[in-house]
């Protein structure tokens, strides 16, 4: 089994507080920053200091904690105090809507609030345990993640991803780069191609990074290269994260996802979705439910500092597309590979 080198944890709570990888310094800078307050996680997740769906999710439960710990310092009764802390939660949510991760770890949060019966030093315990909790798991499922999917890659295999699914955007492992570190460990022939990602350049800046500090072969390429590669027989499979899967198996993943979807299917190239069951929103029917964050226009108007168009254009950044379930060969999550026909497959990963 290759080891790796690199064991990042990108989000882990420290008793008191949130430690969490800056990923907005990279690849100049691999920095850790402490988030000791509800608004600065609001504010990291927002800003995408903290980014990837299943670390947001963590993210958000360790969020609650924070603004747990503050409401805790003000003279409330504890009825009052539970309702304040809903708000915040509710608060803290708003600051990404596509990843359902983030609604799904705060709710578990708010679960927990509702139930209890106690008093406040006991509900932050509570809080407390169920971050770390959630926060342990994570990994844990990734791995699963990565031992599942790698039963479906073939050997030496040459493995597209967009974005970044890897341990950054996870607590750690990932996820579609969790089935490159699983498939990797029993063949060290398999090499990457990533897509650059505009606008945020998750792919060059973040999913390159992790791959040359685990020395696994990486190329990266622009977004718009993928059908010429794939043409040329270049690529064997393609592996996505995923941000929000609806109970088709529709899957909202970072913008340009549906592209290589397309490309894929038009070269007869296996298309698939990495995910925890986290992920998987069965309260929606298809992706056409699904909230698409738009995002910043300078993303799209500026790079490295510098205005790459005329002043006067007009801008549109959807930060996420939905890939169509038609699109896709299987998803993969730790509890298996769901294949067409989704709504039967997805049901039964729940049952
Ligand atoms: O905007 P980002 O960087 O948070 O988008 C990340 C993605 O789209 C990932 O592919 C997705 O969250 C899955 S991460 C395991």
């Amino acid at each position: 089994m290759a080891e790796f080198k690199s064991k990042i944890k990108t989000i882990e709570w420290e008793n008191t507080y949130t430690k969490m990888v800056d990923q907005t310094k990279f690849p100049d800078k691999f920095e850790y920053v402490n988030i000791t307050t509800g608004q600065q996680m609001y504010d990291a997740i927002k800003t995408m200091i903290v980014r990837g769906a299943p670390a947001i999710g963590i993210a958000g439960a360790d969020g609650v904690v924070l603004y747990a710990q503050e409401l805790a310092k003000q003279d409330l009764t504890f009825e009052k105090f539970k309702e304040e802390l809903i708000k915040k939660s509710d608060y803290l949510v708003t600051s990404r809507p596509t990843a359902v991760n983030l609604y799904w770890a705060v709710e578990k949060q708010k679960e927990i609030i509702k139930d209890c019966k106690s008093n406040k030093e006991d509900l932050i315990k509570k809080l407390c345990e169920n971050a770390k909790k959630l926060e342990l798991e994570d990994i844990e499922i990734n791995k699963k993640i990565g031992d599942n999917g790698a039963t479906v890659v073939p050997k030496g295999a040459a493995i597209l991803t967009h974005c970044n699914a890897g341990a950054l955007a996870t607590v750690g492992y990932g996820t579609a780069l969790g089935v490159v570190r699983s498939a990797y460990a029993n063949d060290p022939t398999i090499h990457v191609f990533a897509d650059e990602t505009r606008p945020r350049q998750q792919g060059a800046r973040i999913t390159t990074l992790e791959l040359v500090m685990d020395g696994i072969p990486v190329t990266l390429i622009t977004d718009g290269m993928c059908s010429y590669f794939m043409k040329k027989g270049m690529i064997d499979m393609v592996v996505v994260g995923a941000d929000r899967i609806a109970a088709n198996g529709d899957a909202a993943n970072k913008i340009g996802t549906y592209t290589v979807a397309i490309a894929a299917k038009y070269h007869n190239i296996p298309f698939y979705v990495a995910a925890p069951l986290s992920t998987i929103d069965t309260s929606i029917k298809s992706g056409d439910e699904i909230v698409i964050e738009e995002r910043n226009h300078e993303e799209v108007t500026v790079i490295n500092g510098k205005r790459i168009c005329p002043e006067g254009v007009n801008i549109i950044n959807p930060g996420f597309d939905v890939t169509p379930h038609e699109l896709i060969t299987g998803i993969i999550t730790e509890k298996g590979i769901a294949r067409p026909d989704y709504k039967k497959s997805i049901a039964e990963l729940f049952e």
